[in-house]
């Protein structure tokens, strides 16, 4: 039998992520729903904020803070928009002085699709309750069609309040450029580089020049002092980030590690050990169909871990 090139799988594993019929007929049918949330469970945090919660405090206890998503994006109805904008105020009220952590969402889940004013307004709205809660908002970054409206209302957001931060995507190579300018116009927001999950045309592929890029925007932002999150599971980025933070910035206020929970959940506990900052992202609520298929297209391999979740008995 010929060998499958994973380069495909992946590929393949992104369209069935983006496929908004796919995720109707998984989410939508009650018995695949039920089957696929038993290979989903190992990387979300749970379907409800109470189940999320029970694992966050796990996380917590072993010194990892978290950064809780109710997941969801590219709402084109109103009225879902605004649910989920009340959604993430409860999460909010819910977090205060019970989870350690904060929170991160896609602005297309609050209304980008349907109108910038509209999901500005949204936003704003969240990161007034966050303030008052004492919880920072991570924005997340979208498909490329979407970056510039992203940096725009973020970029818009950083001029009222401190407690919002922004998404890089390393694979772009407007990256450098966009960085560049927050750096210059932003204060006070932390940043998160990102290698990027979105099957883009004429990113940087995965490979030494991806690494480098994602070095190099680390190394811009120690430079300006901003908050960093160094997004990733990639140990020899860890490793050499690790040696430029020992002569900048040793185990910094200003930097975080933070990966996502099921990928590689002990190198994050070994950081914690070795006393950096450390932080576990966390998705709940039902439309983890994209986040799932993402988590198996960036690894094939994963298929196999999640035939054996589906086939395990019990739900
Ligand atoms: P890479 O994919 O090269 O993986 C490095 C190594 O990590 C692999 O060799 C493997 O060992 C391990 N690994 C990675 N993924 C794995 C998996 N699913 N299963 C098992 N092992 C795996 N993207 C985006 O476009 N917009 C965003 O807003 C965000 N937000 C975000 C927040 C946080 C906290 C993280 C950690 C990541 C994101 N991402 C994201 C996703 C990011 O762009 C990227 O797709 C993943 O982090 C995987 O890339 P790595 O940097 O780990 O490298």
């Amino acid at each position: 039998m010929s060998r499958v090139d994973l380069n495909r799988v992946s590929s393949s594993l992104k369209k069935i992520a983006k496929d908004e019929r796919l995720k109707s007929l998984f989410l939508g049918n009650e018995i695949m729903y039920t089957y696929l949330l038993k290979a989903a469970k190992r990387y979300i945090g749970g379907e409800t904020v109470e189940d999320c919660f029970e694992t966050a405090k796990v996380y917590n206890q072993s010194g990892i803070k978290v950064s809780i998503d109710y997941c969801g994006e590219s709402i084109t109805d109103q009225s879902q928009a605004i649910s989920a904008c009340l959604e993430f105020i409860r999460l909010a009220d819910l977090m205060e002085n019970n989870v350690e952590g904060s929170i991160s969402l896609d602005l297309s889940h609050i209304g980008l699709c349907i109108d910038r004013d509209f999901a500005k307004n949204n936003l704003f709205r969240l990161l007034d309750r966050a303030k008052s809660c004492g919880l920072d908002v991570m924005i997340s970054m979208e498909g490329a069609d979407r970056t510039d409206d992203i940096l725009e209302l973020y970029t818009s957001a950083n001029e009222i309040y401190d407690n919002a931060g922004i998404t890089i995507q390393a694979y772009l190579e407007r990256s450098l450029n966009d960085l560049k300018n927050i750096i210059d116009h932003c204060k006070n927001g932390k940043i998160r580089i990102v290698k990027g999950a979105y099957d883009e045309a004429n990113s940087i592929p995965r490979g030494e020049a991806l690494t480098e890029r994602f070095i190099l925007l680390c190394e811009q932002v120690i430079a300006s002092q901003n908050k960093l999150s160094i997004a990733t599971h990639d140990s020899e980025i860890i490793e050499r980030l690790k040696e430029i933070l020992r002569s900048t910035d040793p185990i910094s206020a200003h930097t975080e590690f933070e990966m996502l929970r099921g990928v590689s959940d002990q190198m994050l506990s070994s950081l914690t050990d070795s006393g950096y900052d450390t932080r576990i992202y966390l998705i709940y609520g039902m439309q983890w169909h994209l986040y799932f298929w993402h988590r198996l297209a960036e690894h094939p391999q994963n298929v196999y871990q999640a035939i054996v979740d589906i086939g395990k008995q019990g739900l």
